[in-house]
């Protein structure tokens, strides 16, 4: 039985195998509009989520599957003390895939040995954020082209923000990836992640705190929100939060073909003009975050028409 816990548990030619059937599908919807019947996910979503939960079940519905499950974990017996390694060996009995959203990191590990049928990380804490970076790395292909030979500039949240950590471990894959790395001193790349993945693949990279100067390099600009919610002290939220703000001007002076990304939600950090810039991705990748689930979930479930 497969998972996707990490965005390593791929092979990279089951990577581009997903990348390639998420693509066939955009080309043709219709493809695969049966090929779930009679199957369900069910969605446990123990934090919030609009994308990737709603995305998760449009996937599912539009496969021909249904679909059960949570969007809040106190209205599930967790609230009286239930494990997650119960929850899951239940839902497990009712479902025959599981995609699960959870603030303590590792959550969707121990699920995955417990449940009986395929689990998915939709987002564990601070830690990976895999489907994000499947939709993330089908936005690429599909905007540039390739998915390597490129400078990627990451902005904002680079400690927290677990749809980074997922991306750049899939971009160290590829050849000829440059990372430019924007944040506030504070809230810079782990020391983990900077050593098992950028270092031990040599990608070369730069840390800075100067958006501005970066900007005109980069062929990809990929903002993130600070994370409130894994702020201990509300002050030093407050005090980073609008450090880093992509608008109209600062646009001016990026590549015309750059590609602004976001895995959203954005709070104050993208100006709302730059929506109608040309090279604005980010609703590119909500959708195209339907299509790739669509892909994995074919995929786990070996249901492939
Ligand atoms: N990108 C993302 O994970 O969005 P949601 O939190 O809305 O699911």
């Amino acid at each position: 039985m497969r998972h996707l816990i990490d965005i390593t548990d791929l092979s990279q030619p089951e990577l581009d195998s997903l990348l390639d059937l998420a693509s066939e599908i955009i080309e043709n919807p219709g493809k695969c509009a049966d090929a779930c019947k009679g199957k369900k996910l069910a969605a446990l979503f123990f934090e919030p989520s609009t994308r990737t939960r709603l995305s998760f079940e449009a996937a599912m519905l539009d496969l021909g599957g249904s679909v059960i499950g949570f969007s809040d974990g106190g209205s599930s017996s967790a609230a009286k003390g239930e494990s997650v390694a119960d929850t899951v060996r239940t839902v497990g009995c009712y479902a025959d895939i599981i995609a699960m959203r959870h603030p303590k990191e590792g959550a969707p590990l121990l699920a995955s040995r417990h449940a009986g049928v395929p689990v998915i990380n939709a987002g564990d804490g601070g830690h990976n954020h895999p489907t994000q970076t499947l939709a993330d790395l089908l936005t690429i292909k599909r905007e540039k082209g390739r998915l390597g030979s490129l400078n990627i500039g990451f902005c904002g949240d680079l400690k927290f923000g677990r749809t980074v950590h997922s991306l750049i471990t899939a971009l160290s894959r590829y050849e000829g990836i440059a990372l430019t790395l924007i944040s506030p001193k504070e809230l810079p790349v782990p020391e983990y992640l900077k050593a098992s993945v950028i270092e031990k693949n040599n990608m070369p990279f730069t840390e800075t705190v100067d958006m501005e100067a970066a900007l005109p390099e980069l062929d990809i600009l990929y903002m993130t929100r600070v994370q409130k919610e894994r702020f201990f002290n509300e002050a030093d939220y407050i005090r980073l939060k609008d450090r880093f703000i992509l608008d109209a001007y600062k646009m001016k002076n990026a590549r015309p073909d750059m590609s602004v990304m976001h895995p959203l939600p954005r709070v104050n950090e993208i100006s709302v003009k730059v929506d109608d810039d040309p090279r604005a991705c980010y609703f590119k990748q909500v959708l195209n975050g339907k299509f790739i689930r669509m892909a994995l979930i074919l995929t786990l479930l070996e249901v492939l028409s």
